[in-house]
């Protein structure tokens, strides 16, 4: 049995959205397969499921959302379970929650239902599901964005997700400082999203930026994400770090998307042209 998950862009909020700030974030055209068989013991690639990089698959039963989303479809299927989309959300959302040590349900939610994505302190139009976890409730939407052309530069360079989001923590504990930087991460979304339906792809863009900078003073970002954001901004309506940071990848709201891809690889970085992805979770053939 094999299922497929589409790849996310958080545009606006992560880490904020941990303490339960409105995120908006888009699945991509760049999907994880995976394939399951009955066999006598759990192995992933044919090996034993405890080698760390397997820790997202072993829970679940992924590095990233779409691998834990992918994988926990087609265990499903194996089992003879339907997809479930509200029920696949919720499980990936305790698995990511079990290895990083703390998440929002952002990116799991994303890669099950596709399209954009939209997360809410309250419930409004294009509810999808309400996820809680101690005292915090996320409630996911699905939410029209218009057509974006955007260009992903990866540093190359990994890095954990659950440290960063603990450090994050630790500041905002300590510093009012950073839990008022968190809020505003939460305000720039709302605009921002704002800004993208109505079009204006240069407000979006400097609320990028904005976004990018708070996310640097949160201590998330890395000196190569700077050089490609540099390198992708004089030909972008704005640029920033998406994801956990620490590495990782940043993006570019750009209408000279090739002009930004060179301009990213010769910074050293490898450069996608990605589109919006409408299909979340499906069964493969
Ligand atoms: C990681 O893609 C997004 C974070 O906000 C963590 C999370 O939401 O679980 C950094």
């Amino acid at each position: 049995m094999a299922a497929s998950a589409p790849g996310k862009l958080i545009l606006f909020g992560e880490h904020a959205v941990v303490f339960g700030e409105p995120a908006l974030s888009t699945a991509i055209n760049l999907r994880t397969e995976v394939f399951a068989r009955p066999h006598t013991e759990w192995r992933a690639d044919g090996g034993s499921f405890d080698e760390p990089r397997y820790r997202y698959v072993k829970e679940g039963l992924g590095s990233s959302a779409a691998v834990t989303v992918a994988a926990l479809g087609a265990v499903a299927e194996l089992e003879g379970r339907d997809l479930n989309p509200p029920v696949i959300a919720r499980q990936a959302f305790e698995v990511e929650h079990e290895v990083q040590g703390r998440a929002s349900p952002i990116d799991t939610t994303t890669a099950t239902a596709g399209g954009g994505i939209l997360v809410r302190k309250e419930a409004a139009n294009g509810l999808l599901w309400t996820i809680g976890r101690d005292t915090r409730r996320w409630f996911l939407h699905e939410c029209a964005l218009p057509p974006l052309t955007l260009v992903v530069g990866n540093t190359g360079i990994g890095a954990a997700t659950g440290p960063l989001v603990a450090g994050v923590k630790e500041r905002v504990d300590r510093s009012p400082e950073a839990a008022e930087q968190v809020r505003e991460i939460g305000r720039l979304t709302l605009d921002g999203l704002a800004a993208l339906q109505r079009k204006d792809l240069e407000e979006a863009g400097r609320l990028m930026d904005r976004n990018h900078a708070i996310l640097n003073e949160l201590g998330v970002g890395h000196p190569m994400l700077e050089k490609l954001v540099a390198a992708a901004r004089p030909h972008s309506f704005g640029a920033k770090l998406t994801g956990a940071g620490g590495g990782g990848s940043m993006f570019a709201l750009t209408d000279r998307p090739e002009k930004v891809a060179r301009s990213i690889r010769e910074a050293g970085g490898k450069a996608f042209l990605v589109t919006s992805e409408a299909q979340g979770l499906r069964r493969l053939p």
